[in-house]
């Protein structure tokens, strides 16, 4: 069988929110983190660094604490919506079941990066911690989702342990300079992937100066008359 073009890997990365319980290879997210690790960050500081959790303990540990805030936040719109089919009732269930299963997620990895003040921020309100280099870990960690599609897995990124990012960092011994940006889970997907949907490029695009819109549709015209 030969491998997705990577415009079809692109197109069909859903959040993958419905996993089978099937192991997955370690050298699989070896592949994983070494797509990780070729994307571009600022001054090519390569800030990121990972923490890969198979053991039960430790994922029950991450998915109680997981589940409480998901409860908080989307429990009640979750039960008003609950027979509606609307997409956003559906990414809820999604949102719902990750966080009941997700101890039963082969795979939590935890993407992580060195904290650092953005060049903009002057010295004198440098306060607190810095924050992580947002712009410069987003880029792998989208690698790694494409990189895990490409392979046969699925994966979503999901950001609510920033929550209980301080239980994490006592679990997982995670210096205090170093953030947890994402914990993306990752397994084989039950319900398969995408295709993705989105609002058309064509309807968020400026041609030169904003608010002049509908390009692609114009040159498309333009090709059918000529
Ligand atoms: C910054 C960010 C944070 C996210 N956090 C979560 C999360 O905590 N839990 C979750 O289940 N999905 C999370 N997602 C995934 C979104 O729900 C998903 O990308 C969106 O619903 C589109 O779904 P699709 O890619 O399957 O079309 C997050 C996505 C992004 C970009």
């Amino acid at each position: 069988m030969s491998e997705p073009g990577i415009f079809e890997i692109i197109n069909t990365t859903r959040s993958i929110k419905y996993f089978k319980q099937d192991p997955v290879p370690m050298d699989l997210i070896r592949k994983v983190l070494d797509a990780g690790t070729k994307a571009p960050s600022g001054e090519n500081t390569q800030p990121w660094e990972f923490v890969v959790v198979t053991n039960r303990e430790d994922k029950k540990f991450i998915q109680q604490l997981y589940q409480k805030f998901v409860k908080l936040r989307f429990y009640k719109r979750h039960s008003s919506l609950k027979n509606s089919n609307t997409p956003f009732a559906k990414m809820l269930n999604g949102v719902i079941h990750l966080a009941e299963n997700l101890h039963k997620v082969p795979v939590h990895l935890l993407v992580c990066a060195h904290r650092d003040w953005p060049a903009s921020i002057p010295a004198e309100k440098r306060i607190g911690k810095a924050p992580p280099p947002y712009a410069s870990i987003y880029p792998c960690i989208q690698n790694i989702l494409l990189a895990s599609r490409a392979l046969g897995l699925g994966a979503t990124l999901t950001t609510i342990h920033h929550m209980f990012e301080v239980d994490m960092h006592q679990r997982f011994r995670i210096p205090n300079q170093v953030s947890i940006v994402a914990l993306i889970p990752i397994g084989y997907a039950k319900f398969g992937f995408g295709p993705v949907e989105r609002i058309s490029a064509n309807k968020v695009t400026h041609f030169e100066k904003w608010g002049s819109k509908n390009l692609f549709k114009a040159n498309m015209n333009k090709r059918r008359i000529s």
